[in-house]
């Protein structure tokens, strides 16, 4: 089968949060499992084109793409993803995509993702590849489906493609004014109120490709349930329900020859679940960089986040005054919002030799925080899959969470399983939103922590997890193929 993914993000290339990581790694599991995968993403300024091997195709040469009445210049750029022969397609366009950032807050934000829809299909003309489905992935390629039905009907080449939309994250839609109908040529006759693509007054990425799309998956089962309510669905959960026959949860795996702490390149120390002494030493290390007093009978919290609402860190400010009274301490690494990152750096000041905190983005640092911390937490709000917690467990840190979405799928809490007898709990979970439950289930988890058999008990639960993608990446095949025949029939 010949599966296109496109998305905004591609580890090693470009990383804002998870959507990186799943489409750095689902690709080289389709293919292990006899897929012909090629992966689509904008060529950003900041990727290094030695570092990474990017080859100019000159067969393709330049292609005209119009955007806003404006031809631009579109070339195409080729490399293989690491440890993988899976061919990585890079969309350039300067004029788009030279900047900072992946993603902007500057006007013509619509028009850099209307290019890369569009890029990616004039592509696969140029290249001769009918794909047999599309997998897009968030707002940013939510016109393909449209495009793939409308636009480029005429091309008899994508007859038999079928598009499958996989939303990470229903809360960033993808939302712009009119005049986007005409920047992105999409017929003006879907545009009224309710209609395909209209949502709230506005063009939307999102809802269009909710649409159009043959099939429709999100990256857990629970979360796949919970954005079909009101609560969860951040106003698409009628247009979801309208749907519902078509929506699927497959849970996100992880790529375990990144994180992984036998192996894992940015450990001092490695370890295993049959020796962790690695996982003190770590512990060490890294409370020295951030001058934090060692003692191994204290818990070392760890948090690496988006500093956004979807974390919930408001029921973490909410319960800060007790949390701090616990008998722990905490590192935190995360970049977001102002008032949560400026909120963090005031109390690294308030508890210092208790709280410490690194505001901004650094990779290396969080693979020391999985190692080096013994808990971790994650109060989010919601949460589509998660994958920070499913890196806890793997490195034996227990993972403290809200039971919401992907992290109620991963997370087993110790006190509810051990309690029905069962035995095999992997960290300790709270389904009220609100600081208190938080703090009960971190003040919890630091009680259990003093009492060292049952903890290496409830490490060694989560360290034998198997979250690896093969059995998810079947999964994504089944649903495929139900795509294409949904796509012929
Ligand atoms: P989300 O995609 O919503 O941010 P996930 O848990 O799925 O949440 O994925 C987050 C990914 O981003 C993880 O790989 C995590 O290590 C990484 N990450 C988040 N914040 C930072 C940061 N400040 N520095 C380095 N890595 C980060
Ligand atoms: C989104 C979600 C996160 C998920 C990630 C990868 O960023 O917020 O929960 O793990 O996508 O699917």
């Amino acid at each position: 089968m010949k599966i296109a993914i496109v998305s905004s993000e591609c580890v090693p290339y470009a990383k804002t949060g998870g959507l990186g990581d799943v489409i750095g790694s689902l690709p080289k599991a389709l293919e292990k499992l006899g897929c012909d995968v090629k992966v689509f993403i904008p060529k950003y300024l900041f990727i290094d084109e030695l570092k990474h091997g990017l080859r100019y195709n000159w067969n393709v040469g330049e292609m005209p793409i119009r955007v806003n009445g404006i031809v631009r210049s579109v070339h195409l750029h080729q490399a293989t993803l690491p440890n993988s022969n899976v061919q990585v397609n890079f969309i350039d366009c300067p004029h788009y995509y030279n900047r900072g950032r992946i993603y902007t807050n500057d006007w013509d934000e619509d028009e850099r993702f209307i290019l890369l829809c569009k890029g990616v299909i004039e592509t696969c003309q140029r290249l001769a590849w009918a794909p047999d489905v599309i997998q897009c992935n968030d707002w940013q390629t939510g016109l393909i489906p449209l495009y793939i039905k409308d636009n480029y009907n005429w091309d008899r080449m994508f007859d038999k493609t079928a598009t499958v939309f996989t939303i990470h994250n229903i809360g960033y839609q993808g939302r712009f004014g009119k005049d986007t109908l005409y920047k992105a040529e999409i017929n003006p006759n879907l545009y009224y109120p309710g209609g395909p693509v209209e949502f709230e007054d506005s063009v939307s990425f999102m809802k269009t490709g909710i649409v159009f799309a043959d099939l429709i998956s999100t990256v857990s089962v629970k979360y796949s349930h919970e954005i079909l309510k009101p609560e969860y669905g951040a106003g698409l959960d009628p247009i979801l329900r309208a749907r519902k026959p078509d929506v699927y949860g497959i849970l996100n795996g992880v790529d375990y020859q990144e994180w992984n702490p036998e192996t894992d390149k940015f450990l001092p120390y490695k370890y295993s679940a049959d020796d962790l002494s690695g996982k003190k030493l770590n512990k060490k290390f890294l409370m020295e960089h951030f001058r934090l007093p060692f003692d191994e009978n204290r818990p070392l919290i760890g948090m690496i986040s988006r500093l956004v609402p979807q974390k919930g860190f408001d029921i973490f400010v909410e319960a800060v005054d007790d949390l701090m009274k616990l008998d722990a301490q905490w590192i935190l690494l995360g970049s977001g919002e102002y008032k949560y990152e400026e909120f963090f750096h005031k109390l690294s000041y308030y508890f210092p030799g208790k709280f410490a905190s690194y505001i901004g983005y650094n990779n290396e640092l969080a693979h020391l925080i999985e190692a080096g911390a013994d808990i971790f937490v994650m109060p989010s709000r919601y949460e589509p899959c998660g994958l920070n917690q499913i890196y806890s467990l793997k490195y034996g840190t227990v993972p403290v969470v809200r039971k919401t979405g992907g992290l109620a799928d991963t997370v087993k809490d110790w006190d509810e399983e051990n309690y029905y007898g069962f035995d095999h709990g992997n960290g300790f979970s709270f389904y009220d939103y609100s600081g208190y439950a938080l703090f009960k289930s971190v003040e919890r988890a630091v009680n259990t922590f003093a009492h060292k058999d049952v903890w290496r008990k409830i490490q060694l639960n989560g360290m034998n997890c198997d979250f690896s993608w093969d059995r998810s990446a079947e999964k994504y095949i089944e649903l495929f193929k139900l795509a294409k025949e949904k796509r012929s029939g």
